[in-house]
């Protein structure tokens, strides 16, 4: 069956799935039975557009690429413009709603309200801001359940790489004790750079003209960005009841070139760990600097990209390395939850 999305926000992650659902559509449908049909796009600068029978995805990629706005899309028998985020989550017939808003991430808004408002319309939500899922998972997940439908937040931690599904789906009946990674590609970059020699501000800078660092840098290099990925962690895969600001942080900034120095001649390695430790049913985070020996296998992820490793009883280690941020990267996380979604499955 069709599955009817409605996208809140049409920015770089927008557009980002948008495009995928348009060259993938083919090889879906014929590989996996998926078909998504986009009714609205809402976004609070370009416009909005809703047809209950689906929009033309590239007209509307294009337009918007040519004009910046989603005004020019042509008015045709059925189609409605101007609808605000909650007219499009209450009013559309969208099975989901994926949420792309650009979200406050300390206060977690609107999103929030965007998804109480969808599963109190009986609507799933999917999204990738880590914000609100990190600041209300407790609240948000009992309003999904509630009123029955699914709430799906993949590309929070890691973007595209399944560092959520893989041990709740894949390694289900292991009991993971930790989990340990390397949660934020700004900090790993800076770090990697610094062994190589540049200073710390230099290194800074270049993360930010790559475009790994948040906004604002300080949510990367004081360990918040790392912080709330692992609030979402704990509390999805560790059962835990973890508020954010409970978790110890500690971040990079006050790491001196002496003390990469001294890691150098010791065969170990800066790394920014976020850890995650059960004990009966206790559940211990925090985010810190570490030397780690260069036998760890989180040693050896440089540059940007990330890692997690999963402490299970009966597989073992398993370690997970991949991309943490990227267009496309963020919109397959969004794509592989909507695929899950409308196939029943987690
Ligand atoms: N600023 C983040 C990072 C982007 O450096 O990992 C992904 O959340």
């Amino acid at each position: 069956m069709t599955h009817k999305v409605a996208l809140l926000g049409f920015g770089v992650v927008g557009q980002g799935l948008a495009e995928i659902l348009e060259t993938k559509a083919d090889a879906l449908y014929a590989n996996v039975g998926f078909e998504a049909k986009v009714v609205a796009i809402s976004d609070l600068m370009k416009g909005s557009l809703y047809h209950p029978d689906g929009l033309d995805l590239s007209l509307a990629l294009r337009i918007v690429g040519e004009t910046g706005s989603l005004q020019g899309y042509p008015d045709t028998p059925g189609l409605i413009k101007g609808w605000d985020s909650f007219q499009t989550i209450r009013e559309s017939n969208a099975d989901t709603i994926v949420e792309m808003t650009f979200t406050d991430i300390k206060t977690g808004q609107p999103a929030i309200d965007h998804c109480k408002a969808a599963f109190e319309s009986k609507k799933n939500i999917v999204m990738s801001n880590k914000g609100p899922v990190s600041l209300a998972f407790r609240e948000l997940e009992t309003v999904a359940k509630q009123n029955g439908v699914r709430w799906c937040y993949e590309g929070t931690v890691m973007s595209g790489t399944p560092s959520i599904r893989m041990p709740l789906v894949s390694l289900v009946g292991n009991d993971i004790s930790e989990i340990r990674g390397i949660l934020n590609g700004t900090t790993n970059y800076i770090l990697t750079r610094m062994e190589e020699g540049l200073t710390y501000e230099d290194a800074l800078a270049e993360a930010q003209s790559l475009g790994y660092a948040e906004a604002d840098p300080r949510n990367d290099v004081e360990g918040f960005d790392a912080q709330y990925k692992v609030t979402i962690l704990a509390n999805t895969i560790m059962n835990a009841h973890i508020q954010r600001d409970e978790i110890a942080r500690e971040g990079i900034s006050k790491l001196t070139p002496q003390d990469i120095q001294w890691a150098k001649e010791n065969k170990k390695r800066w790394k920014l760990i976020a850890r995650v430790v059960k004990e009966g049913e206790h559940v211990m985070a925090k985010v810190g600097p570490e030397a780690i020996p260069l036998t760890d296998p989180l040693a050896g992820v440089l540059g940007a990209q990330n890692a997690i490793t999963y402490y299970c009883d009966l597989a073992g280690p398993i370690t997970l390395i991949g991309a943490g941020a990227g267009r496309t990267e963020t919109g397959f996380s969004i794509l592989i939850d909507l695929i899950n979604i409308s196939r029943g499955q987690l």
